[in-house]
């Protein structure tokens, strides 16, 4: 038949579970000459490439030796309105929020403004090897639509809602318990399943939230089993604490959602770093998800993430950027200050670990796994290749690198998008122009 075929070539690495080492060869498949063959958007086959190539005589060949092929990225919590937020100087959470991102957010009730940040947005997603996101729009369903027309418009796996706010904010970033119900049901109906689109229900945090709205939300969560929940919990203490006053009669911070019957293995719960016994209870037995966003937890000096803690418990977690209070696109540097705040307590990351995290196992706790987060045949081509020798730094330390973890260890910790030298999302070159194309299909 005459359907257009793409061969990758190069060094391929995926993930089966998140490996103990690299003895722990089980867990991932590293092929140091393979291929992954494209067609219509998915993958069709991988393997060494000779055998590959021999299945696929009329493939476009794009040849990307020496670099590594892995699953794209996956950022499983980051704001998109908040592309112009990055970098604001000197403010813990709150004041953050009130200061720079709540008069920011108020620019996206612009459907002109929404539409320009959303192609800037999955711009910077795919230049930094991100080819999934779970975004965060703002209260306006013009952001709702920004964000999703533009990701369809790019045939992208992404996941987002509306932000549900009705106090503790601007008048202009507020909307009611009443129209935050309607605008969710009506971004779920439009958006939800078109395409690679999945929608994430979002009551923003519970102090911008009344007791009514989380009713609507809870209302919403019953009537769309189907869709993502995310929100905040426990990133900062003086939060804790005005979240303690408005709901006085929860028994914590998580008490509240739980509450609300938003806990379900679809609620993805941003930083979770505070965490009482009672609130670690709950997580391991909702299986709602705790989200570790590493720049930001340094950069608003909110607190570190107790991975190890929560993975003996048997809670599995995400890890994301949090931009704009993260301070990169980057998830190569994400796990480099993950890293970080791990030693910080003790515990260690091991850099195939880290790779499986920020592809299989984000996908695993977005219940994706069958679609992203792999090169396993029938998942969507989206790939990212990385270039271990960058920058004068990497290539310089590359020299002495003996090992595939040394070389991912080296990646994370150096690497940016600089290291990213080409994306494909759906079997689509994002940037054009890494690849040697060895044979055009006629
Ligand atoms: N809590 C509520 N909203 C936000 C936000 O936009 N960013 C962060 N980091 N925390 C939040
Ligand atoms: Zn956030």
């Amino acid at each position: 038949h005459t359907e257009t075929q793409t061969l990758l070539r190069g060094r391929l690495l995926d993930f089966h579970a998140a490996p103990a080492d690299e003895m722990d060869t089980d867990a991932y498949t590293y092929i140091k000459d393979g291929a992954i063959l494209i067609e219509a958007g998915k993958i069709k086959a991988t393997g060494v490439y000779q055998d590959i190539a021999a299945q696929a005589p009329k493939a476009a060949v794009k040849d990307h030796r020496p670099n590594l092929l892995l699953p794209g990225f996956i950022d499983t919590h980051v704001h998109f309105p908040q592309v112009q937020v990055i970098a604001s100087w000197g403010e813990q959470l709150l004041d953050w929020l009130n200061n720079y991102t709540f008069p920011e957010e108020t620019r996206f009730e612009d459907p002109k403004h929404s539409t320009a940040m959303a192609g800037h947005f999955y711009d910077l997603l795919t230049s930094h090897g991100t080819t999934t996101a779970v975004s965060y729009c703002s209260v306006h369903t013009a952001s709702v639509d920004a964000y999703f027309a533009e990701a369809e418009k790019r045939n992208m796996c992404m996941i987002g809602g509306k932000v549900m706010m009705d106090r503790n904010a601007p008048d202009t970033l507020r909307d009611t318990p009443q129209s935050s119900y309607d605008d969710s049901k009506k971004m779920i109906a439009k958006w939800h399943g078109k395409g690679r689109a999945q929608y994430a229900i979002t009551p923003r945090f519970a102090i911008t939230s009344t007791p009514e709205q989380m009713q609507m939300a809870q209302a919403l969560v019953a009537e769309h089993p189907e869709c993502f929940v995310q929100t905040h919990l426990s990133e900062n203490h003086d939060e804790i604490a005005f979240t303690k006053e408005l709901y006085p009669d929860a028994p914590d911070y998580l008490g509240v959602y739980e509450g609300y019957g938003l806990l379900t293995p679809k609620t993805l719960l941003g930083h979770s770093i505070h965490l009482t016994p009672r609130e670690i209870d709950v997580l391991a037995e909702t299986q709602a998800k705790p989200v570790f966003c590493p720049t930001s937890n340094l950069f608003l000096g909110s607190g570190l993430f107790d991975d190890g803690g929560l993975r003996a418990r048997g809670i599995q977690n995400a890890i994301a950027t949090d931009i704009g209070a993260g301070t990169s696109y980057s998830m190569l540097q994400t796990l480099n200050e993950g890293y970080k705040i791990l030693q910080l307590q003790k515990q260690k990351l091991h850099p195939l670990r880290a790779f499986d995290w920020i592809t299989r196992g984000n996908a695993e706790v977005l219940g994706l796994s069958d679609k992203i987060g792999t090169l396993a045949v029938g998942s969507d081509a989206d790939v990212v290749v990385l270039d271990s020798h960058a920058t004068h730094a990497m290539d310089l330390r590359m020299q002495r690198a003996g090992s595939l973890s040394e070389e991912l260890f080296i990646l994370q910790t150096l690497g940016d998008d600089r290291a990213v030298s080409e994306t494909y999302v759906a079997g689509v070159a994002q940037k054009n122009g890494a690849a040697t194309i060895v044979n055009a299909p006629a």
